[in-house]
């Protein structure tokens, strides 16, 4: 991790170690991956989605419960139009294949975000998927897709004062149990662990409600495209060497 004085990672026992029941991924670093390799940057999400085909599916295998992932953010839709093109091409194709391939994962996939802002056909895909998994026992995928979390927090605001106006609710009984009710993740865990690969060290908008508690580890020497299952698996390693205290002591 950052900042150490002295690299001290204590070797953990990957038996005996615990694994965070909700980890979410920060899925950066496409375009430089490509740049380095004098690719363009939608080269870099092409791997990057096979990277997550690939980790979505060991992490499902090894007992992880609820798997977050930054897909596309709000702020995305900044980037020129020919990159947008070309990420709605390949979650197109992801979903596609994920239609077809992952029918014997044992995964529920959701997705988390304002998709209404995506192509009919898009959208279509996205309900199949949701719909064809929604009976799977194992894993939840949440895909964050034009998902932002202060976006978040606002539906979640007009969704509870909508309630107020209607006398459903009385403001003195908002708790933040009921915010996190009205979060796209209502009935589920908050994130234990974010993992952020890049060297980039910020949320990004990231689920900001949700991540009061989570650990984060940031592993700057990574870019998204290469990231393996030995990276997820250090990153289990580094959050079971945390010491988790939630203001206690
Ligand atoms: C993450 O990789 C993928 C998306 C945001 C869609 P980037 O495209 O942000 O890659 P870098 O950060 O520019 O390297
Ligand atoms: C965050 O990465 C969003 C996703 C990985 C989907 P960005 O690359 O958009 O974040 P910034 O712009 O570096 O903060
Ligand atoms: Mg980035």
């Amino acid at each position: 991790m950052l900042f150490k004085k002295k690299q001290t990672e204590e070797k953990i026992d990957r038996s005996q170690r615990i694994l965070p029941t909700h980890v979410g991924i920060i899925m950066d670093g496409n375009g430089r991956w490509a740049k380095k390799r004098g690719l363009p940057r939608q080269a870099g999400h092409k791997v990057g989605a096979a990277t997550f085909k690939k980790i979505t599916r060991y992490a499902n295998s090894i007992g992880i419960k609820n798997l977050t992932v930054y897909a596309f953010s709000t702020e995305n839709w900044r980037r020129p139009k020919e990159e947008i093109d070309a990420l709605m091409d390949i979650f197109y194709d992801y979903l596609i294949e994920a239609l077809r391939d992952f029918s014997e994962e044992n995964i529920r996939t959701i997705f988390i975000g304002d998709v209404t802002a995506f192509s009919p056909k898009l959208q279509q895909l996205i309900h199949e998927t949701e719909e064809i998994s929604s009976d799977k026992t194992g894993m939840r995928l949440n895909i964050a897709m034009n998902y932002g979390g202060r976006n978040e927090i606002v539906k979640a605001m007009r969704e509870i004062s909508q309630e107020v106006a209607d006398g459903k609710l009385k403001p003195e009984d908002i708790s933040s149990e009921i915010i996190s009710d009205h979060m796209y993740t209502f009935g589920q865990p908050d994130p234990d662990l974010i993992i952020r690969p890049s060297g980039e060290y910020r949320t990004s908008n990231f689920l900001l409600w949700q991540s009061a508690y989570s650990e984060y580890v940031f592993m700057d020497e990574i870019l998204w495209p290469d990231f393996s299952t030995e990276d997820l698996e250090r990153a289990l390693d580094e959050y079971s060497r945390r010491n988790r205290r939630f203001g206690g002591v």
